[in-house]
Protein backbone atom coordinates (compact mmCIF):
# COMPACT_ATOMS: atom_id res chain seq x y z
CA UNK A 1 0.00 0.00 0.00
CA UNK A 2 0.87 3.57 -0.84
CA UNK A 3 2.94 5.66 2.07
CA UNK A 4 -0.80 7.49 3.62
CA UNK A 5 -0.67 10.23 5.48
CA UNK A 6 -4.19 11.57 7.02
CA UNK A 7 -3.38 15.10 8.55
CA UNK A 8 -6.65 17.12 10.30
CA UNK A 9 -7.63 20.02 12.39
CA UNK A 10 -10.15 19.49 15.25
CA UNK A 11 -11.35 22.00 17.93
CA UNK A 12 -14.40 19.78 19.62
CA UNK A 13 -12.87 16.09 18.20
CA UNK A 14 -15.55 15.48 15.32
CA UNK A 15 -12.75 15.68 12.83
CA UNK A 16 -10.37 14.07 14.70
CA UNK A 17 -12.25 11.36 15.26
CA UNK A 18 -12.99 11.02 11.98
CA UNK A 19 -9.34 11.10 11.01
CA UNK A 20 -8.52 7.98 13.06
CA UNK A 21 -10.74 6.20 11.98
CA UNK A 22 -10.05 6.61 8.61
CA UNK A 23 -6.25 6.34 9.28
CA UNK A 24 -6.93 2.99 10.92
CA UNK A 25 -9.25 1.37 8.08
CA UNK A 26 -6.16 2.53 5.65
CA UNK A 27 -3.89 1.76 7.68
CA UNK A 28 -2.31 5.15 7.06
CA UNK A 29 0.10 7.28 9.60
CA UNK A 30 -2.27 10.39 11.28
CA UNK A 31 -0.89 13.90 12.56
CA UNK A 32 -2.85 16.92 14.37
CA UNK A 33 -1.89 19.69 11.64
CA UNK A 34 -1.14 21.44 15.21
CA UNK A 35 1.60 18.96 14.99
CA UNK A 36 2.93 18.68 11.59
CA UNK A 37 5.93 19.83 10.14
CA UNK A 38 6.96 20.19 6.26
CA UNK A 39 7.66 16.40 5.67
CA UNK A 40 4.39 14.88 6.60
CA UNK A 41 3.07 16.98 3.40
CA UNK A 42 5.25 14.54 1.56
CA UNK A 43 3.41 11.45 1.69
CA UNK A 44 2.13 9.89 -1.61
CA UNK A 45 -1.43 10.47 -0.64
CA UNK A 46 -2.24 12.76 1.41
CA UNK A 47 -5.79 13.19 3.44
CA UNK A 48 -6.75 16.64 4.90
CA UNK A 49 -9.24 16.79 7.37
CA UNK A 50 -10.71 20.06 8.56
CA UNK A 51 -13.77 21.81 10.19
CA UNK A 52 -15.19 25.03 9.98
CA UNK A 53 -15.25 27.19 12.18
CA UNK A 54 -16.23 31.69 12.43
CA UNK A 55 -18.39 31.76 9.49
CA UNK A 56 -16.13 29.69 6.65
CA UNK A 57 -12.97 29.80 8.24
CA UNK A 58 -10.73 26.94 8.62
CA UNK A 59 -10.37 25.32 12.03
CA UNK A 60 -7.83 27.26 13.42
CA UNK A 61 -4.62 25.02 13.32
CA UNK A 62 -4.82 25.34 10.51
CA UNK A 63 -3.66 28.56 9.88
CA UNK A 64 -0.23 27.65 9.98
CA UNK A 65 -0.73 24.59 8.60
CA UNK A 66 -2.01 25.65 5.43
CA UNK A 67 1.05 27.54 4.98
CA UNK A 68 3.04 24.27 4.79
CA UNK A 69 0.49 22.95 2.50
CA UNK A 70 0.84 25.80 0.14
CA UNK A 71 4.51 24.99 -0.03
CA UNK A 72 4.44 21.43 -0.50
CA UNK A 73 5.17 20.31 -3.51
CA UNK A 74 2.26 18.17 -4.89
CA UNK A 75 2.82 16.67 -8.37
CA UNK A 76 3.38 13.24 -7.54
CA UNK A 77 0.20 13.11 -4.60
CA UNK A 78 -2.85 12.12 -4.31
CA UNK A 79 -5.24 14.34 -2.36
CA UNK A 80 -8.13 13.56 -0.52
CA UNK A 81 -10.51 15.88 1.63
CA UNK A 82 -13.03 15.29 4.36
CA UNK A 83 -14.55 17.84 6.64
CA UNK A 84 -17.38 18.89 9.52
CA UNK A 85 -19.64 21.43 9.38
CA UNK A 86 -22.87 22.25 10.66
CA UNK A 87 -25.46 22.36 7.53
CA UNK A 88 -28.40 23.99 8.97
CA UNK A 89 -27.10 26.56 11.32
CA UNK A 90 -24.43 27.37 8.75
CA UNK A 91 -26.42 26.42 5.66
CA UNK A 92 -24.56 29.35 3.52
CA UNK A 93 -20.79 28.17 4.86
CA UNK A 94 -21.11 24.88 5.10
CA UNK A 95 -17.85 23.14 5.03
CA UNK A 96 -15.98 26.08 3.83
CA UNK A 97 -12.90 25.25 5.40
CA UNK A 98 -12.85 21.90 3.19
CA UNK A 99 -13.13 24.26 0.18
CA UNK A 100 -10.43 26.31 1.12
CA UNK A 101 -7.96 23.21 1.78
CA UNK A 102 -9.06 21.84 -1.64
CA UNK A 103 -8.36 25.23 -2.81
CA UNK A 104 -5.12 26.13 -1.44
CA UNK A 105 -3.75 22.37 -3.25
CA UNK A 106 -6.04 20.87 -5.52
CA UNK A 107 -4.74 22.06 -8.89
CA UNK A 108 -0.69 21.52 -7.78
CA UNK A 109 -2.02 17.73 -7.07
CA UNK A 110 -1.22 14.51 -9.56
CA UNK A 111 -4.58 13.14 -8.58
CA UNK A 112 -7.95 13.72 -6.63
CA UNK A 113 -9.99 11.18 -5.20
CA UNK A 114 -12.95 11.00 -2.84
CA UNK A 115 -15.45 13.81 -4.50
CA UNK A 116 -18.72 13.23 -3.30
CA UNK A 117 -22.91 13.85 -4.32
CA UNK A 118 -24.39 16.68 -2.73
CA UNK A 119 -28.08 15.01 -2.40
CA UNK A 120 -29.09 14.05 0.37
CA UNK A 121 -27.47 17.65 2.39
CA UNK A 122 -29.72 20.94 3.75
CA UNK A 123 -27.08 23.73 2.55
CA UNK A 124 -27.73 26.14 0.41
CA UNK A 125 -23.70 27.15 -0.06
CA UNK A 126 -20.70 25.97 0.22
CA UNK A 127 -17.22 26.74 -0.93
CA UNK A 128 -16.54 22.46 -1.10
CA UNK A 129 -18.83 22.46 -3.57
CA UNK A 130 -16.87 21.77 -6.62
CA UNK A 131 -18.43 21.42 -10.33
CA UNK A 132 -21.78 20.21 -8.74
CA UNK A 133 -19.78 17.72 -6.38
CA UNK A 134 -18.49 18.18 -2.79
CA UNK A 135 -14.88 18.06 -3.38
CA UNK A 136 -14.40 15.36 -0.56
CA UNK A 137 -16.75 13.50 2.20
CA UNK A 138 -19.06 15.80 3.86
CA UNK A 139 -19.94 15.35 7.60
CA UNK A 140 -22.12 16.82 10.09
CA UNK A 141 -22.00 15.36 13.56
CA UNK A 142 -24.13 18.55 14.69
CA UNK A 143 -27.60 17.22 12.35
CA UNK A 144 -26.46 13.62 11.69
CA UNK A 145 -24.06 12.40 14.10
CA UNK A 146 -25.89 8.99 13.35
CA UNK A 147 -25.04 8.91 9.57
CA UNK A 148 -20.87 10.23 10.39
CA UNK A 149 -19.84 6.15 10.70
CA UNK A 150 -21.66 4.74 7.47
CA UNK A 151 -20.50 7.57 5.63
CA UNK A 152 -17.07 7.61 6.94
CA UNK A 153 -17.14 3.21 5.98
CA UNK A 154 -18.48 4.06 2.39
CA UNK A 155 -15.47 6.75 1.86
CA UNK A 156 -13.00 4.44 2.41
CA UNK A 157 -14.11 1.51 0.04
CA UNK A 158 -14.49 4.59 -2.89
CA UNK A 159 -11.07 6.13 -2.35
CA UNK A 160 -9.74 2.61 -1.85
CA UNK A 161 -10.81 1.62 -4.58
CA UNK A 162 -9.46 5.12 -6.53
CA UNK A 163 -6.34 4.58 -5.31
CA UNK A 164 -5.85 1.13 -6.63
C1 LIG B 1 -19.11 29.33 16.56
C2 LIG B 1 -19.25 28.26 15.52
C3 LIG B 1 -19.09 28.59 14.18
C4 LIG B 1 -19.24 27.61 13.18
N1 LIG B 1 -19.15 27.96 11.86
C5 LIG B 1 -19.40 27.03 10.90
C6 LIG B 1 -19.44 27.39 9.51
O1 LIG B 1 -19.23 28.55 9.11
N2 LIG B 1 -19.68 26.40 8.60
C7 LIG B 1 -19.93 25.12 8.98
O2 LIG B 1 -20.16 24.27 8.11
N3 LIG B 1 -19.90 24.75 10.29
C8 LIG B 1 -19.67 25.67 11.24
N4 LIG B 1 -19.65 25.30 12.57
C9 LIG B 1 -19.89 23.89 12.94
C10 LIG B 1 -18.61 23.10 13.25
O3 LIG B 1 -17.81 22.96 12.12
C11 LIG B 1 -19.02 21.72 13.77
O4 LIG B 1 -19.46 21.86 15.11
C12 LIG B 1 -17.94 20.66 13.69
O5 LIG B 1 -18.51 19.39 13.99
C13 LIG B 1 -16.74 20.89 14.61
O6 LIG B 1 -15.78 19.91 14.33
P1 LIG B 1 -14.45 19.73 15.22
O7 LIG B 1 -14.93 19.24 16.56
O8 LIG B 1 -13.64 18.71 14.53
O9 LIG B 1 -13.77 21.06 15.28
C14 LIG B 1 -19.51 26.26 13.56
C15 LIG B 1 -19.65 25.94 14.92
C16 LIG B 1 -19.54 26.93 15.89
C17 LIG B 1 -19.74 26.54 17.34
Amino acid sequence: MADIKVIFGSSTGSTESAAHKIAAALNADCVNVANATADDFKASTLILGTSTWGVGELQDDWQSGINLLQAADLSNTTLAFFGFGDQESFGDTYLDGMGELYEASASRAAKVVGKTSVEGYNHSASRAVVDGAFCGLALDDVNEADKTDARIDAWVKQISTELA
